[in-house]
Parts: C-alpha cells; structure tokens; sequence
C-alpha cells in the first residue's frame, strides 16, 4: 500500500517537475524563439518541437500506468538534455521578438503551453496559423463575436480566454497592438505534433473520411487540411476535441463569426458519427514546416 502510495507521490513530482523544466527551458530557450522568426531557420524551429515529443513521451506513460515507477527513469535524460541544449541556444544572442514576451506577459502561455503548440485540455493549440485569422479569432472572442458552446463543466468555451484576460469591470488586458505582436510570433511558431487517437482509425474509417473531407471541406481547408484558403485555419493536426467541438458549433450556429458561414451548409447534415470520424482523421495529419 505504501509502496503505491510513494510511486504515485514520485509520479506527481516528476509531473510538476517536467512543469517547471518546461518554464525554466522557456526562458532559457528565448533566443531560440527569436531564431525561428527568420523563414530560412528551419533547424532552429525545429529544435523546440523535437522537445515537445519528447515531453509528451515522457508525459504518457506516467498517465498510463499509474502503478509503476518507471516513469521516473525517464526524468534525468531529460535534465541532461535540457542543461545541454542551453549552451547551444546562447550563442544566437539576438533580441526577443516582442510577441515572445507578450504571449508570456499576457498568460497566453498558460492555457495554449509554450510556442501555443502545447494548449491544455481541449484547447487549441494555435501556433503556425495566419496572422490574420490569430488576430481575428482573439479579437473576436474578446469582445464577445464569438462564443462558444459549453464545455463538459458547464462553462462556455470562451469563457477561460475572456476571463483571464478581461477584467470583472469589463477593462480588456490587452490592446490591438499587443494582438498582432503576438499573433505574428505565433504565426511563425512550429505547429503543434498530432495526439495520438485512443484507437487508430481502420483502413475503412480511413478511406472513408478522406472522401468525406474531399466532398465537403477540401474546398476551402485545403489538400489533406494543410493548405486552406487564405487566412482560413489549417486544420491538420488540431486536438480530436476542439475540432468535434468547433464543427458541431458551427453547425449548431453557436459559432457565427468571421467568414464561418460559408461552412454551415457543409456541416449541415453531418451526423455526430461523421463530425467524429472527420476529427480523428484531421488530428492525425502532421503538419508541414
Ligand atoms: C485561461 C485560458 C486561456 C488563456 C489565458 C488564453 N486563452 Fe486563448 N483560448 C482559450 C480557449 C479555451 C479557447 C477555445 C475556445 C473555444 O473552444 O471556442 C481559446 C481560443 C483561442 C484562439 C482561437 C484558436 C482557433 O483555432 O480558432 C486564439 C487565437 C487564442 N485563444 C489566442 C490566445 C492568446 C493570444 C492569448 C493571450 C493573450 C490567449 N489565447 C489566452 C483559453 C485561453
Ligand atoms: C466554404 C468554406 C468552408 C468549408 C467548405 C468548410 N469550412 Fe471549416 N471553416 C471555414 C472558415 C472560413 C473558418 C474560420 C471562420 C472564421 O473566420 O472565424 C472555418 C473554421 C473551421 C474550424 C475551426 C478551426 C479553428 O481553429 O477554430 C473547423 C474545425 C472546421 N472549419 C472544420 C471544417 C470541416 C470538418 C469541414 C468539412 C465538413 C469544413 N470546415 C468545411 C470555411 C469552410
């Protein structure tokens, strides 16, 4: 008894220590995020995304089997890594894109993780979209445009964005300008890596939401969900949730901002089953660079 008690505490610690590590890393790492803002930086980018993977590995099996101890093992490679990694990033010593600094200022970070590639819960991860359609969507939901249906807690969807960053007497924490900024940081961000389903579509389902996905939304989201219409949202590689979530808003028209209209005659007739095997393909599409 005692024995599965300590091997939960441990569990529990390494999970807040992976936290703080993916903090400290952050600040250790912002040159890096400058780098990435140059296009012709692909080896930069890519460096903080390889880390994502690795701390989504080490992340699972400690959900997955709470009874072992295992997990813990994979804790001191990733210090090591961490450490080793710094040194390397220092060099670069350029200034800090202003849209780094207010995603952190602004608790972006909080709720959609480091680089908006590692969202909590169901929220989405927003790095790598269009300026334009990141500026829009936080505008909108800041000022109330867009809503949201609600959330397994009862909450509406939008409501932990406008809460955090809307003050109860109604004063916005942030102004238009601080918006862009942040959005054209994100904008450059490397996208966030597809979550593995709890159980992988058949070859069927596979078959079956491709040609789903090229009757009714290729038109405007794009080949395999990668290159939509300008300024319109890639879909590859979103959470399972939020797209089941976001398309069963639109069709429910609970989501009428932006040019969404266009799509709910789309989503119209699509059953829940359709909504479902349409979201576990498009999350399991890994995004270009
Ligand atoms: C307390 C949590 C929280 C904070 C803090 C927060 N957001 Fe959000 N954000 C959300 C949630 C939840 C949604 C999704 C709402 C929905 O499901 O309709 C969202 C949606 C978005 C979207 C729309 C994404 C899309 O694909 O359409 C953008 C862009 C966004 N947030 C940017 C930001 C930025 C920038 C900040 C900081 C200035 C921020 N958020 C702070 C919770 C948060
Ligand atoms: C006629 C064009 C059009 C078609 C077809 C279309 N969509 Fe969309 N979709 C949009 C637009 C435009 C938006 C963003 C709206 C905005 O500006 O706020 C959007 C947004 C979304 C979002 C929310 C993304 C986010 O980041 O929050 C999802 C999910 C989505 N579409 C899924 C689908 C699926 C699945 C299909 C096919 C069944 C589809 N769409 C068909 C135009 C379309």
């Amino acid at each position: 008894m005692t024995r599965i008690f300590s091997a939960i505490v441990s569990i529990v610690a390494s999970i807040v220590l992976l936290f703080v590590l993916n903090i400290v890393g952050d600040i250790i790492y912002a040159p890096t995020g400058v780098a990435s803002v140059k296009p012709d930086s692909g080896e930069m980018a890519a460096a903080p995304a390889k880390k994502t993977k690795e701390t989504a590995e080490a992340k699972a099996p400690a959900k997955a089997e709470p009874a072992k101890t295992e997990p813990a093992k994979t804790e001191p490679a990733k210090v090591e890594k961490t450490a080793a990694a710094a040194p390397v990033a220092k060099p670069a010593k350029r200034k800090r894109h202003p849209g780094k600094r207010l995603y952190l200022r602004k608790s972006c970070m909080a709720c959609h993780g480091k680089g908006g590639a590692r969202a909590i819960q169901n929220y989405p991860s927003i790095a790598g979209q269009a300026e334009k359609y990141l500026v829009t969507q936080i505008k909108d939901i800041l000022s109330g445009k867009r809503v949201g249906s609600k959330d397994e807690n009862g909450a509406m969807r939008t409501a932990p964005m406008t809460g955090a960053l809307i003050t109860p007497e109604g004063k916005v924490r942030i102004n238009d300008d601080e918006i862009q900024k942040i959005a054209n940081w994100l904008s450059m961000q490397p996208s966030a890596k597809p979550k593995p389903l709890e159980t992988a579509l058949s070859d069927d389902q596979l078959k079956e939401a491709k040609a789903l996905y090229k009757k009714k939304c290729r038109s405007c989201h794009g080949k395999g969900a990668l290159k939509p219409l300008k300024n319109y949202p890639i879909l590859a590689g979103m959470k399972k949730a939020y797209i089941v979530a976001q398309i069963k808003d639109v069709k429910n028209k609970v989501r009428k901002n932006g040019k969404i209209k266009s799509m709910v005659p789309m989503v119209k007739k699509l059953t829940d089953e359709q909504i479902d095997l349409l979201a576990s393909y498009l999350s399991q599409i890994e995004r270009l660079k």
